[in-house]
C-alpha cells in the first residue's frame, strides 16, 4: 500500500497470489512466499464471534489433517484484529461443541487484517454484501503459487469443506495425471482424457483403438482411475 491508498483488485485463476506480509495468530507471515512448496487455501470469514463463521472454523481445523496429508495448508481472514481473533479461538476451543465437535484448536494461522489491505488486494470486501465485513472468499494456491480456484459466498452461507477437499484432490489429480475431472467427480470416478487434437486420433478413438477408454463422442471420452493410485501419488507418506 502506497501513499495511504488501499490496492483494491480482483486476482484472477492463472494469476500469481498477490504479496503480503501479515500478522497472524500464529506469527507474521509472508505470503505466498512462506507456503513455496505447499498448496494453501487462503480463506476470508466476515467476523469473529459470530455462529457461521463459529461453525466453519470449527468444521475446518477438524480438517487440518486431512488436508496437511494432502499437502495443502489453510490460513484465514478476517477484517478482525489479532485480541480478537485470539479470544475467539480461545471460545472455541473451551466452550463450543459442534456435531460432537469439542475441545477444537484451530492451530492454522487467523491473519488480522484491520486495514483490510488484504482483504481489498483479494477482492475479499464486496460492497453490496458488507462495506465493513469480508465475504466468505475461497482461494486455492498451488506450491508455485499461482491461484488455481477462487470460491465465493456470502455472508449468511457456511461452506462446504468436504467440497474444498475435493477441489484440492481434483485439481492434484489434474496436474499428476494429465487429465480433466468431470461433474460430481470423486477419487475412484472415472476421468475425462484430453479431447483429440487430430482428426486421426479421433477416429481411432470412435473406432475403439486408443485402449482402455470409453468415448461418449469423439470429443469426450474418460478412462477408469484408481482411487488407490491417486492417493498413493497425491498423499503424503506417513
Ligand atoms: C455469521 O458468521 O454468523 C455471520 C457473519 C456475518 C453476517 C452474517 C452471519
Amino acid at each position: 500500500m502506497e501513499n495511504n491508498l488501499v490496492s483494491i483488485s480482483m486476482p484472477r485463476i492463472g494469476d500469481k497470489a498477490p504479496e503480503f506480509k501479515a500478522v497472524t495468530t500464529q506469527g507474521m507471515i509472508n505470503f505466498p512466499e512462506d507456503y513455496s512448496g505447499s498448496w494453501v487455501i487462503l480463506f476470508s470469514h466476515p467476523a469473529d464471534f459470530t455462529p457461521v463463521c463459529t461453525s466453519e472454523f470449527i468444521t475446518f481445523a477438524s480438517m487440518e489433517e486431512k488436508f496437511a496429508k494432502a499437502n495443502t495448508k489453510l490460513v484465514g481472514l478476517s477484517v478482525d484484529g489479532l485480541y480478537s481473533h485470539i479470544a475467539w479461538l480461545r471460545t472455541i476451543k473451551e466452550k463450543i461443541e459442534y456435531k460432537g465437535l469439542k475441545n477444537v484448536e484451530v492451530k492454522f494461522p487467523l491473519i488480522e487484517d484491520i486495514t483490510m489491505e488484504v482483504a481489498h488486494k483479494y477482492g475479499m470486501i464486496q460492497p453490496g454484501e458488507s462495506n465493513t465485513k469480508a465475504v466468505r472468499a475461497v482461494f486455492v494456491i498451488d506450491p508455485k503459487g499461482i491461484i488455481r480456484a477462487i470460491i465465493y459466498y456470502p455472508l449468511s452461507l457456511g461452506r462446504n469443506f468436504e467440497e474444498l477437499y475435493r477441489v484440492v484432490i481434483a485439481l492434484q489429480t489434474a496436474d499428476a495425471f494429465a487429465i480433466a475431472t468431470p461433474a460430481d467427480w470423486q477419487p475412484g470416478d472415472d476421468v475425462i482424457v484430453p479431447t483429440a487434437g487430430s482428426c486421426g486420433v479421433a477416429k481411432d478413438r470412435m473406432e475403439g483403438k486408443e485402449g482402455d477408454m470409453h468415448c461418449f463422442d469423439w470429443f469426450f471420452c474418460t478412462k477408469k482411475l484408481d482411487k488407490n493410485t491417486i492417493m498413493e501419488k497425491i498423499l503424503k507418506k506417513e
